[in-house]
């Protein structure tokens, strides 16, 4: 008999056919009364496929008596209370490693994007404003520079490999310093303010709520960018709006926000802020590896085998 598997949010119909061809898949998404569902479909379950939106709440683990393992489609686990599956031996995987490189990418877009003006150069092209009112304002340098990663872990060094190439100097704050080429700042206050451009990458959770708090904006400066392809809560959203209207800050390229799908007004009415709906690994090639990868971890979980990115709690 196929194991029964919550699937907690929509995904592309090759991800799940992958999962329907070796478990028996239930649809929280499609229930009209969640909790009834789950009162219904929950003694069954043994395995979780979900997001790194949506996670794994305490509340949802609860009401799975069975449940083995939460395989996360995703690198982020701040929506999984792992507190409450450590303390049930619940195995939780996520996936690493497959989507670095296409969220580097992304970083290095909303950099390139706020810095050169790409949105409203576009705007300007393609409402003909260009023969109407001629040239464009002048924009920002990017190659040549100096940035800051917030988070130097696997996303941030393919983001700085990136940017060394296009010549810019790369300095780092973590918690702690780590073993690489680049200069570590112990404070992410004093790493902004020796920064053109700041890159978050850090992970989310509590312990990087708010780091980029007002004055660490205020010292990246009325020239500094500040890119996010992380979580929303590394930043305080509020404290950019106001920086990004007062001229405290110059452009900001933002891929994740607070409370999503929401992005506030005050930020969206703002000209010098390139923003996207959370799409770091939304591509075709990474999401089809991160689909298969959440099979593979829930398979070999199942069959009693090592899993292949298993998340150490
Ligand atoms: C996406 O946000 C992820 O955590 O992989």
């Amino acid at each position: 008999m196929k194991p029964d598997v919550l699937m907690t949010r929509p995904s592309t119909p090759a991800a799940l056919a992958a999962l329907e061809r070796p478990f028996r898949v239930h649809r929280l998404w499609e229930a009209a009364d969640p909790a009834a569902f789950l009162k219904e479909v929950g003694p069954s379950i043994r395995g979780i496929a979900s997001d790194g939106g949506a996670g794994a709440s305490a509340e949802l683990m609860g009401a799975l008596p069975r449940l083995e393992i939460v395989a996360i489609s995703a690198v982020g686990l701040d929506a999984v209370d792992l507190g409450h599956a450590k303390a049930r031996g619940i195995v939780v995987a996520n996936t690493p490693d497959v989507l670095t490189e296409d969220v580097a990418d992304m970083a290095l877009a909303l950099l390139l994007a706020a810095a050169r003006e790409v949105v409203p150069g576009d705007a300007h092209a393609r409402s003909g404003a260009w023969g109407r009112e001629g040239n464009r304002p002048l924009t920002r340098r990017v190659n040549g520079k100096r940035a800051g990663i917030l988070g130097l872990g696997r996303i941030g060094r393919a983001v700085a490999r990136r940017l060394e190439a296009m010549n810019v100097q790369v300095a780092y704050h973590n918690r702690r310093p780590i073993e690489s080429p680049y200069i570590y700042y112990g404070r992410a206050s004093d790493l902004a303010r020796d920064v053109d451009f700041l890159i978050v990458t850090a992970a989310g959770g509590e312990g990087s709520r708010g780091l980029v708090d007002r004055e660490v904006i205020e010292a990246l400066g009325p020239d500094g960018i500040l890119v996010n392809v992380a979580r929303g809560s590394v930043v305080d959203e509020e404290a950019l709006t106001d920086a990004l209207r007062d001229g405290k800050l110059a452009a900001a390229g933002l891929d994740v926000f607070a409370h999503e799908p929401h992005v506030p007004e005050a930020l969206r009415s703002l000209p010098n802020v390139v923003l996207q709906p959370h799409m770091g690994s939304a591509t075709v090639e990474t999401r089809a590896a991160m689909a298969d990868l959440v099979v593979r971890n829930l398979e070999a979980h199942f069959a009693g085998k090592l899993l292949p990115t298993p998340v150490p709690l």
